[in-house]
């Protein structure tokens, strides 16, 4: 790595620097960083480089790559920064009617006993994973008569997103996005701040999850799983992978609701596209 200093006291970022840097970042969490970019990457790198009182590229790529806890917990700080965490309330209209939708179709035909999975898959600062379970809740009202346990996971691979999800509180002005009708789940919290209130947390549970691991046998299978404006980050072949996997977590029936531009064209043998406007969102017609 290339050690003389560049613009603004910043080091020098080659381009075998940034081909080091953005592969490693591939391999790991599956996002690509295009090279037009690449000083995007140099400064979040180097802010974080700044506060640890490091110079140099070489240094730190030491400290992200050696064995250890502490290497681990420092990459986990990286991939923070260098990860887009926007998201809110009931982000896209569409695919929340169709959850709506889906929910209140379900709890009708459900027997007296229903368990209900929803999984969020990259959930940032937990939003998403919280509107999903308000959902839930607010449909749930209208059949007090049936045991209808639902509960939603929220995963990312930004553990201080994470950690914010769990707390669950909220500057008051993210309110603007919750109907009227499930405003009272977030609850005043003082300074300006709301928290999501005690219903809604033994509905939900957050955990650290990196896409790439899916893989893994599917011990538990969601009845939804909600997939939005995370896989834009990968390049198709990362795209359509982690798409495979995901079938395989899901229940017969369930149903997999995409950001409507997350991918052109995926089919799935299993798979049926749904009809609903102005959505990308599938149903599991054959068990897999
Ligand atoms: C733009 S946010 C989307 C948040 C939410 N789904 C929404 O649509 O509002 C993208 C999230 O994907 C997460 N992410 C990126 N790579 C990931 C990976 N390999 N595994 C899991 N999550 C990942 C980021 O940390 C970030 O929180």
């Amino acid at each position: 790595m290339n050690p003389s200093v560049g613009v603004h006291g910043i080091p020098e970022f080659d381009d075998s620097d940034y081909a080091m840097w953005s592969e490693l970042l591939e391999r790991r969490t599956g996002i690509t960083v295009p090279r037009e970019r690449k000083s995007f990457l140099q400064t979040k790198i180097w802010s974080r480089m700044s506060e640890l009182g490091l110079s140099q590229f070489s240094d730190y790529w030491d400290l992200v790559t050696r064995q250890g806890i502490d290497s681990r917990l420092e990459w986990t700080q990286l991939v923070d920064r260098l990860t887009v965490h926007e998201t809110s309330f009931f982000r896209h209209k569409p695919s929340f009617d169709l959850v709506r939708e889906t929910l209140n179709s379900t709890f009708a035909q459900a027997p007296d006993i229903l368990h209900y999975r929803m999984w969020s898959v990259s959930c940032a600062t937990g939003e998403e994973a919280w509107s999903l379970a308000m959902l839930a809740d607010h449909c749930a009202a209208a059949y007090p008569h049936k045991k209808l346990y639902y509960g939603v996971i929220g995963t990312d691979v930004s553990r201080p997103a994470i950690a914010l999800a769990q707390q669950g509180i909220y500057d008051a002005r993210h309110m603007e996005s919750v109907p009227a009708a499930m405003s009272h789940y977030l609850q005043p919290a003082g300074k300006g701040l709301v928290s999501v209130s005690d219903v809604l947390r033994k509905r939900a549970a957050f955990g650290y999850f990196n896409l790439l691991d899916l893989e893994a046998a599917a011990k538990v299978r969601y009845d939804l799983i909600y997939c939005h404006n995370v896989l834009i980050y990968f390049s198709r072949e990362t795209r359509l992978k982690i798409l495979d996997n995901l079938v395989r977590y899901l229940k017969k029936d369930g149903i997999l609701i995409l950001g409507p531009t997350d991918i052109s064209a995926w089919q799935h043998p299993c798979m049926e596209r749904l009809p609903a406007r102005r959505t990308l969102s599938y149903q599991l017609k054959n068990d897999v």
